[in-house]
């Protein structure tokens, strides 16, 4: 069970958000309180273990007297703003935002994004079959995790999470400028030959499915993934001491990959490599 330690009491900052009066805790997103208040912003960038990177924009609002629209997972509330999240001028930037990825990225393995298409009525194939695209072959150099850059939307979240904000590996960042710009390790190395110590933080974080396990890579190939079937456990890592919370997901009485709660007080979704991955053990029956 995860316990949340009590914080301490923070003021309560008043607010508008689409006309109605709102409250939310001092140092609160317009995001939390949009979340609070039951309204779907997308996100894509944002993550809930990490501080925001403000690079998809796909959560724009309006806010009364600012010259542009805001993201509101990183733009705090503050009191007596007026916040209208559905105007026709932030519906409008997200559906360009959602075409201009649908026409560069692979999106079919991202949560949510066909319902985000659909109420934004984006057109995935606006700018055409000659759209410029990655058209890379998925990485698949390891046992463990694949690297599919053709659905890497540059959100950073993987960069964040092996370096400062996380694991302080370091082993990927950002190569290239412009639309040259990509994930990579040192030199463009395979994983095997890099510094990645195969926590798959980065996996635990990555938005649209470009980076993940293996064991789901091979089964999606193969036309057996199926997420409806699948159920969901937390349990405790019997690896060491710590106590690290694992959830594992079984598929045909078949773990096929570990994430961990975010909401956990000391590990915040991250693992290292026995807790992620060492889990072919309890289903190795030779
Ligand atoms: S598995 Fe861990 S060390 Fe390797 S790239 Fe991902 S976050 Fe970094
Ligand atoms: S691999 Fe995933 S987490 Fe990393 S930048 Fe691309 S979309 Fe974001
Ligand atoms: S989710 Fe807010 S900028 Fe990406």
């Amino acid at each position: 069970m995860t316990v949340i330690p009590l914080g301490v009491p923070r003021r309560l900052l008043e607010f508008t958000l689409d006309g109605e009066p709102v409250r939310a805790p001092e140092g609160s997103t317009i995001l939390d309180a949009c979340r609070a208040a039951g309204k779907d912003v997308p996100t894509l960038c944002e993550g809930d273990t990490l501080t925001p990177k403000n690079a998809c924009r796909v959560c724009v609002v309006e806010v009364e007297g600012a010259r542009t629209l805001v993201p509101a997972c990183s733009r705090k509330a503050e009191p007596g703003m007026e916040v209208r999240t559905d105007t026709e001028r932030a519906r409008h930037s997200r559906k360009v935002v959602l075409e201009l990825l649908a026409s560069s990225v692979d999106l079919s393995t991202t949560p949510k994004v066909a319902e985000w298409i659909k109420e934004y009525e984006a057109k995935p194939d606006r700018f055409g079959p000659d759209a410029a695209r990655l058209n890379e072959e998925p990485r698949v150099d390891n046992e463990l995790y694949v690297r599919d850059y053709d659905k890497c939307i540059l959100c950073y979240k993987c960069v964040d999470a092996c370096g400062e904000q996380w694991q302080n590996t370091f082993a990927i960042s950002v190569a290239g400028r412009g639309f040259d710009a990509r994930i990579a390790v040192e030199h463009d190395a395979p994983l095997t030959d890099s510094a990645c110590v195969y926590c798959g933080n980065c996996i635990e974080v990555c938005p649209t499915g470009a980076l993940s396990f293996k064991s789901e890579f091979d089964m999606r190939a193969a036309g057996t993934w199926d997420e409806a079937s699948q159920t969901e456990t937390t349990t405790v890592c019997a690896y060491c001491g710590v106590g690290c919370n694992l959830t594992l997901h079984v598929q045909d009485n078949e773990i096929v990959k570990v994430t961990s709660p975010h909401d956990n007080p000391v590990t915040h979704g991250n693992l290292c490599i026995k807790g992620r991955f060492g889990y072919q053990h309890v289903q190795n029956r030779d």
